[in-house]
């Protein structure tokens, strides 16, 4: 009998579907995937696909801006509940509110927001390309940025801008303990420490490499001389390290206890909705198909293709 990623497999063929997934699905995702990607890569390659189907292993901003770069092709995701606590903080309305407070002012969000959100926004960035979009605006450019306040407060401190900050965050890359990142740089003094940006400030102080997921993984890939590396990112990042990297020591750091109790895991459970089951119905079925009204695409698109022409 089959297995289930051969079975995934050729329905992808017969359907002349594409898998790609986020490094942080689940393992056996990722292994299945035909492509696995940070968010940029993944828009990327979206814009790019000659498939009839698209299905986007990753949360639900990912799928829609998936299908605002394809609108004729079918895009689906296998769980679409499978959201963002970073991307449900900046409601649409809010957002059109706090531009009406800054009329002069230009938008630029993360990719982890809605399609309503991206349709209000000027361009777009990933943290794979933020310090070079924001510095491809004029110096004097008055900047509403949103809906993370870290990767925010980083890009203001790297390039000297000083934009206005949304407040919000992730609750998984706030989360990273410092005392346990203190600790491991005790214990395995020669580490690198490599940060996404969307870590808290004090975090990133301690970094030693501050990046994308792609950024992160090509650090490590790229210095096989080096041998201990402390990553403070979602875990799902090591599987394709260790894959790409098997002798290197890879060290994740723990989130703050909450409430007392300790709590070793630093998963997005919202990744982790997806699973081979749910990706093999709905690619069986072709459900759970992502629908972004026509009106809201055509302005979310701008944006969007604003930022891949400038990531060239
Ligand atoms: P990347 O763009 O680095 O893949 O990050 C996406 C994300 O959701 C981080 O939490
Ligand atoms: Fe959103 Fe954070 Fe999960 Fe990334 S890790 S998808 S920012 S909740």
């Amino acid at each position: 009998m089959k297995n289930i990623q051969q079975a995934i497999r050729d329905l992808a063929s017969k359907k002349n579907a594409v898998i790609l997934a986020h490094y942080y699905q689940r393992a056996e995702i990722q292994d299945v995937a035909d492509f696995i990607g940070d968010s940029l890569a993944l828009a990327q390659k979206a814009a790019q696909t000659n498939a009839d189907i698209l299905v986007m292993c990753g949360v639900h901003f990912m799928a829609e801006t998936a299908k605002i770069l394809c609108p004729n092709k079918k895009v689906l995701i296998p769980d679409p509940t499978a959201g963002c606590s970073l991307a449900d903080s900046c409601k649409a309305e809010d957002l059109a509110a706090w531009k009406k407070q800054h009329p002069d002012y230009q938008v630029v969000s993360y990719v982890n927001t809605s399609a309503a959100v991206k349709a209000l926004t000027d361009v777009v960035v990933t943290s794979s390309n933020a310090l070079k979009i924001v510095n491809h605006l004029p110096k004097d450019a008055k900047i509403l940025f949103g809906p993370d306040q870290n990767l925010g407060a980083y890009i203001n401190s790297v390039t000297g801008r000083n934009m206005e900050l949304w407040n919000g965050c992730c609750h998984v890359h706030s989360r990273f303990s410092v005392e346990a990142l203190l600790n491991l740089k005790q214990q395995y003094p020669n580490a690198k420490v490599l940060a996404h940006p969307e870590c808290k400030q004090i975090i990133l102080n301690l970094a030693d490499v501050i990046g994308s997921t792609q950024a992160i993984l090509n650090y490590v890939r790229q210095h096989p001389e080096e041998k201990d590396f402390i990553v403070v990112t979602e875990s799902g990042i090591l599987h394709e390290m260790r894959k790409a990297c098997p002798e290197a020591n890879l060290i994740p750091v723990p989130p703050e206890m909450t409430e007392g109790v300790g709590c070793s895991c630093n998963e997005c459970e919202y990744m982790r909705q997806n699973t081979l089951e749910k990706l093999y119905e709905c690619l069986l079925n072709e459900s759970n198909e992502v629908i972004v009204p026509e009106e809201v695409a055509e302005k979310a698109v701008k944006p969007i293709q604003k930022m891949l022409d400038w990531s060239k």
